[in-house]
């Protein structure tokens, strides 16, 4: 988290004494309406259940800030839950805005709710799958560089998914407030890469050497690469890892410089290293194996080297990324 997104959550000017005088006045005169066992830990809450008719969504008009206090009259579990989670600065910075603070920081300011839940709900109760209204909620505070993107591509694009598909603030089940650790979460809905990431050549993902997030950015690529890479394009990406293949070399593989995937797999392959097909095929795609370089190897015979390069061109060419002293990437 950046100190930009606490910039903006945090350095709001305070409400005058005035105003904040008012509304304890109003969230006192809510407490004495709250029967007493409503506000006891044991809720009305699961009883009520949904089943209601006639419910509303409190109006921004008829709420003003009740204070998290109040709220945890009735809903002493979630507000437990979110005083030990990454929201916890919520409840306890003082000099945050009253709205900024606490349950309403989400909700919205909810008096009318807290004084009568049975009929009126938070103004903001995220209860009709809106994922716009979600996002738009989330991104309120969190629209630093990583986040503002979240919208532009990927999964965010068109509020395909919303904040909640992976995160929860109420019941988190790994670090990151997310519902479950990686991979679980993304293979719920990416069942292909989880095959891929089973096949005998693959990126130790399975291993826990390195997470989907190696490579990709949940939230969308700032720069907006295909793919939600986690930099501006696929070899930047990969060359984060593996800063020896990156070069610059004297003599560079056109293909390599230009894409790595023109001869690996992202994920997983059933060849080694992570090959998009057998090697010789993969070479011969771009290149005549029947070459003149045999002519060079005078201590073998020509047959014998045209006969290895049927089963290895890298026997011969293993600096396949790029070299220094070999325009043949011999050595
Ligand atoms: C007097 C008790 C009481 C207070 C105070 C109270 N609530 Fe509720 N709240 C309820 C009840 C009862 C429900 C209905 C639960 C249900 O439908 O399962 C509810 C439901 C909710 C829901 C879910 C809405 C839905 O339709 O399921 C949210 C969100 C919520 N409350 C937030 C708050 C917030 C935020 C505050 C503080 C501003 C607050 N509540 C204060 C009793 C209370
Ligand atoms: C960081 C934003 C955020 C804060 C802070 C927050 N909520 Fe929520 N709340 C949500 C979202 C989003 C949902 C929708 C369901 C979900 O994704 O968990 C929700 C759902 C709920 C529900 C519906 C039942 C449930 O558990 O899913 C209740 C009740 C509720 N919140 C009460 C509270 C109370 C009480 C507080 C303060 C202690 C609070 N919320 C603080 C975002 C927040
Ligand atoms: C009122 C501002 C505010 C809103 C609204 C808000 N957050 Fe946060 N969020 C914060 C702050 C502050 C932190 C703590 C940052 C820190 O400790 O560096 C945080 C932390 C987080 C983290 C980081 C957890 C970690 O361990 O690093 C996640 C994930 C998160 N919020 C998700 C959400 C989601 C999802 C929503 C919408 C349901 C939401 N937030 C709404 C202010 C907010
Ligand atoms: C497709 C799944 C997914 C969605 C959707 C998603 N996130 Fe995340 N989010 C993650 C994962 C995974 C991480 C952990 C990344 C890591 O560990 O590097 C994360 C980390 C975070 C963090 C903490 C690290 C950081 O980048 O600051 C915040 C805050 C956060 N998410 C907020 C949000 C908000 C707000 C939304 C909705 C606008 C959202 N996320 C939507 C998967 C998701
Ligand atoms: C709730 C379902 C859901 C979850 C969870 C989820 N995704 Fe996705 N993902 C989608 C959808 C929907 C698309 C868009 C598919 C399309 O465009 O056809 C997508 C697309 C993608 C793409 C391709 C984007 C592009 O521009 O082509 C990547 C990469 C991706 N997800 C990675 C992840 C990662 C990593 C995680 C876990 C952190 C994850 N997803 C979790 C639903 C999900
Ligand atoms: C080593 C880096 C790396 C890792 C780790 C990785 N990906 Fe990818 N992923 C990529 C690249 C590169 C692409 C292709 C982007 C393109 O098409 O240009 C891709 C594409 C995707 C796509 C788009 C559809 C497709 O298959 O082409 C999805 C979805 C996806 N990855 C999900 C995941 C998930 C889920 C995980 C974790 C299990 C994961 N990725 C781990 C690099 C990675
Ligand atoms: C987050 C770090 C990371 C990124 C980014 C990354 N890799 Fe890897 N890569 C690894 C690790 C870790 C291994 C396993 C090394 C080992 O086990 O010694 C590996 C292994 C490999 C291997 C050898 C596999 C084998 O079976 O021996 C290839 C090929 C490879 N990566 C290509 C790529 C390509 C192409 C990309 C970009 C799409 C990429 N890597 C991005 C971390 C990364
Ligand atoms: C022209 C095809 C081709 C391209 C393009 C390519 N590679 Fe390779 N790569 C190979 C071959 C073939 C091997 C196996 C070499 C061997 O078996 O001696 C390999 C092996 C690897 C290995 C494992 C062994 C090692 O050298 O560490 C990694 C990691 C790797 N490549 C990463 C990358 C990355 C990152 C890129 C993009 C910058 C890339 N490759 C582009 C063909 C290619
Ligand atoms: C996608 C096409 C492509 C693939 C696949 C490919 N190459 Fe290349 N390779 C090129 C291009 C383009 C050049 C530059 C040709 C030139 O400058 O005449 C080149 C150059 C070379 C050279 C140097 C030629 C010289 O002038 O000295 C060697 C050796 C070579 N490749 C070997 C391989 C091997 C071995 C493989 C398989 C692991 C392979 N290439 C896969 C496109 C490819
Ligand atoms: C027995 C060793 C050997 C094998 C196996 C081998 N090469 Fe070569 N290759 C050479 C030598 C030596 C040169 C000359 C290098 C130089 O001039 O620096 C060469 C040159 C090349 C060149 C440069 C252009 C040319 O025609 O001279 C290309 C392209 C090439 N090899 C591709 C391949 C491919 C593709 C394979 C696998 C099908 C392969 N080589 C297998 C030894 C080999």
């Amino acid at each position: 988290m950046t100190q930009r997104t606490r910039a903006g959550l945090l350095d709001r000017p305070g409400r005058t004494p005035a105003l904040a005088a008012t509304v304890a006045a109003l969230v006192a005169a809510i407490v004495a309406i709250v029967p007493a066992d409503a506000r006891e830990p044991a809720p009305p809450v699961a009883v009520v259940g949904n089943a209601m008719t006639g419910v509303k969504d409190a109006g921004p008009a008829e709420s003003t800030v009740a204070g998290a206090d109040l709220c945890k009259a009735c809903h002493a579990a979630q507000f437990k839950a979110m005083r030990e989670s990454s929201h916890r600065v919520l409840f306890t910075k003082d000099s945050l805005d009253p709205e900024q603070k606490g349950c309403e920081a989400c909700h919205r300011p909810s008096s009318a709710h807290a004084a009568d839940p049975v009929k009126i709900r938070p103004q903001l109760a995220f209860k009709n799958n809106d994922r716009a209204q979600v996002n738009k909620a989330c991104l309120a505070c969190h629209r630093h560089e990583t986040l503002s993107a979240f919208r532009s591509n990927g999964h965010g694009r068109g509020n395909r998914l919303d904040c909640t598909a992976c995160h929860s603030v109420h019941k988190p089940g790994a670090d990151r407030l997310l519902k479950e650790g990686e991979p679980t979460t993304c293979y719920r809905c990416h069942p292909g890469a989880r095959a891929q990431m089973n096949m005998p050549s693959h990126h130790p993902v399975r291993e826990g050497k390195m997470k989907c997030t190696g490579c990709h950015n949940p939230h969308g690529s700032p720069s907006g690469t295909r793919g939600m890479l986690a930099r501006e394009s696929v070899n930047e990406t990969c060359l984060k890892c593996h800063e020896n293949i990156a070069g610059p070399w004297t003599f560079e593989h056109a293909p390599v410089a230009k894409n790595c995937l023109s001869c690996h797999r992202p994920h997983g392959s059933v060849v080694n290293p992570l090959l998009t097909q057998q090697q010789v095929t993969l070479c011969v795609r771009c290149h005549n194996p029947n070459h003149a370089g045999f002519a060079a190897r005078t201590d073998t015979p020509k047959s014998l080297q045209r006969m290895l390069a049927y089963q290895s061109c890298t026997h011969c060419h293993p600096r396949i990324h790029g070299s220094d002293q070999d325009h043949g990437f011999t050595n």
